[in-house]
């Protein structure tokens, strides 16, 4: 045993300050999530209890396994935009009758639980998650389709959805939609594409035109009911396999198909009778300084995250400004990358390149906590090689094939971003603390850059710089990069899977290791060619 011993004083003034910074970020994004949860506001929610009909949130809570967890992915998305935060469904991993399953679930009180752009990449997000992880889906429907002013974003891109359904029953990972409401036109194709089917009696409609547009096209005179009704696809089209006499009867339905499933996970169990950290979680409120520029040591962090608080740190001596090592997390192996003091150099490059290696050997899934600025720069850094250094530990990020897990916990700038597996670096989720920060470089870094280009073109036309000028630039563009950097900002563009409590990071990981159980855990072959 390698029990890490925490030196942080959580009595002390600072631990203090950084405690109460934190809670107040909490709370900020905490509103934001209640504004995810009132979907569509009172009106709607109204209207649509008037109607008999239940929420999304209560029908997924009567979906899964009582008392057992759903892990909600994106809650914030489109935020800032002029869409409703949230994107008009809710996506998330939940366990139904003891299998992990992606649910979606559109959200009628919002548009009618029309679709627009922030509703599909998170749709999409939800489909990759499961085609990556191995989860069967189920869709709970209920939307009017495709949101028609911003269509052109949504159209195009938008087949993929049906795509995936059909792609993902090939891979033999199931699919069932269980269908509420509305599902017309494009959305016709999430009943067409799954492996199965149900449909509430006198709720569910399902046609590719209404008969409005029925009407139009041929002159045929119709109804919703001849046209799509759940009795008719039950009865004549076989569009159907089950007909719900209600809400609760399709949630039943669709539990009983997943108990028919056969499902098993082919990733290796978990160890048993694993241990919690010696550290209490709720001291990582209070270790992030609330100025990222001041370092904090991630063995902290580990500490309240691992089994046991056992960590076997690998290379400790070399490379020091990135911590590696060994754990187990809920009984789970595991490989950390975690940097120490913000900047990557040549010898830490080196060692994260060589430690995933030796994990794809050993077939251990990897999790990057983020604390970076970003690779060195400077002449003696350059000649020393820093690029190919660096370009290193991006190939071996990529061509790692055991899972990663990112989780940004402060600053996550530059090339950093990519060599800690960011998101285009595809970890099979990644998590914002309240506290992260993402961008190509800080700000003031950034409006600095900006003002000695813009000063040396100037020169360059034989022209004065405007130095008034300049100082309002400056000031604007950081501004600007400081708040297209915050943690709501990114989350709100589906950057990440989430903003997380950091106390709730060992749950969060170990619920998410759980779920890449349900694949094969094999790690790579081969990498590319390494610039040594
Ligand atoms: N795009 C944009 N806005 C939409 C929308 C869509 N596809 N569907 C509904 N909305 C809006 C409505 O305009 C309304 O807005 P408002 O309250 O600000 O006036 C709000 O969402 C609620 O719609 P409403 O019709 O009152 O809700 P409902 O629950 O009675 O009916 C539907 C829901 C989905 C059955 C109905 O709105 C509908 O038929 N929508 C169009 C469906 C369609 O043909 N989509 C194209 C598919 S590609």
């Amino acid at each position: 045993m390698s029990v890490i011993r925490s030196t942080v004083d959580t009595t002390g003034a600072e631990f203090a300050a950084n405690r109460e910074a934190m809670l107040a970020k909490l709370a900020e994004i905490e509103a934001e999530h209640a504004k995810a949860i009132a979907g569509g506001g009172q009106k709607y929610v109204d209207r649509h209890r008037k109607r008999g009909k239940l929420l999304a949130r209560e029908r997924i809570e009567l979906l899964l396994d009582e008392d057992s967890p759903f892990l909600e992915l994106s809650p914030l998305a489109a935020w800032g935009t002029d869409h409703h935060v949230g994107g008009s469904v809710v996506t998330g991993i939940g366990v139904v009758e003891g299998v992990e399953c992606m649910i979606v679930a559109n959200d009628p009180t919002v548009k009618g639980g029309a679709s627009n752009p922030s509703s599909l990449k998170k749709g999409l997000r939800a489909a990759e998650i499961a085609a990556e992880n191995r989860l069967p889906t189920i869709n709970l429907v209920e939307s009017g389709g495709a949101d028609l002013p911003t269509q052109k974003e949504i159209f195009i891109p938008g087949g993929r959805t049906f795509r995936n359904l059909t792609n993902a029953s090939a891979q033999r990972i199931p699919t069932i939609a269980l269908v509420f409401g509305n599902s017309t036109a494009g959305g016709a194709y999430l009943p067409g594409m799954s492996d199965y089917v149900v449909m509430v009696k006198e709720r569910a409609k399902v046609f590719l035109g209404g008969p409005p547009l029925v009407k139009m096209a041929t002159g045929e005179d119709s109804d919703d009911e001849s046209l799509g009704g759940a009795e008719m696809h039950a009865r004549t089209s076989g569009l159907a396999d089950y007909l719900a006499l209600d809400e609760q009867d399709a949630i039943r339905l669709g539990r009983g198909i997943v108990k028919r499933l056969n499902w098993h996970k082919l990733g290796p169990s978990p160890k048993p009778g694993y241990d919690e950290p010696v550290y209490d979680a709720d001291d990582l409120a209070g270790i992030v300084p609330s100025d990222l520029k001041v370092p904090f040591d991630p063995r902290e962090v580990i500490a309240r995250v691992v089994d046991g608080s056992d960590f076997d740190e690998f290379k400790p001596l070399y490379g020091t400004s990135l911590v590696t090592g060994w754990a187990d997390l809920h009984g789970y192996p595991v490989g950390i990358l975690a940097n120490a003091q913000g900047v990557l150099f040549s010898e830490e490059s080196q060692k994260a390149t060589q430690f995933i290696q030796l994990a794809n050997q050993s077939d251990t899934p990897l999790i990057f906590l983020h604390n970076t600025t970003g690779y060195m720069v400077g002449k003696s850094y350059e000649q020393a090689g820093i690029i190919k250094h660096g370009s290193m530990m991006i190939n071996a990020v990529s061509n790692s094939r055991v899972p990663h897990l990112s989780v940004l916990m402060g600053a996550s700038y530059g090339a950093g971003h990519y060599g800690m597996c960011g998101r285009a670096y595809g970890p099979r989720f990644l998590y914002a603390w309240p506290s992260a920060k993402s961008a190509v470089m800080g700000p003031q870094q950034l409006a600095g850059v900006l003002s000695i280009v813009a000063r040396a073109a100037a020169g360059n036309r034989g022209q004065t710089y405007d130095e008034d000028g300049d100082k309002a630039m400056r000031a604007m563009v950081e501004q600007q990069i400081e708040a297209e950097s915050m943690p709501m900002f990114l989350s709100g563009m589906l950057y990440d899977d989430g903003i997380i409590d950091p106390r709730d990071t060992r749950t969060v990981l170990g619920l998410s290791l759980s779920v890449i159980h349900n694949g094969l855990i094999r790690g790579a072959d081969g990498f590319g060619v390494f610039r040594m």
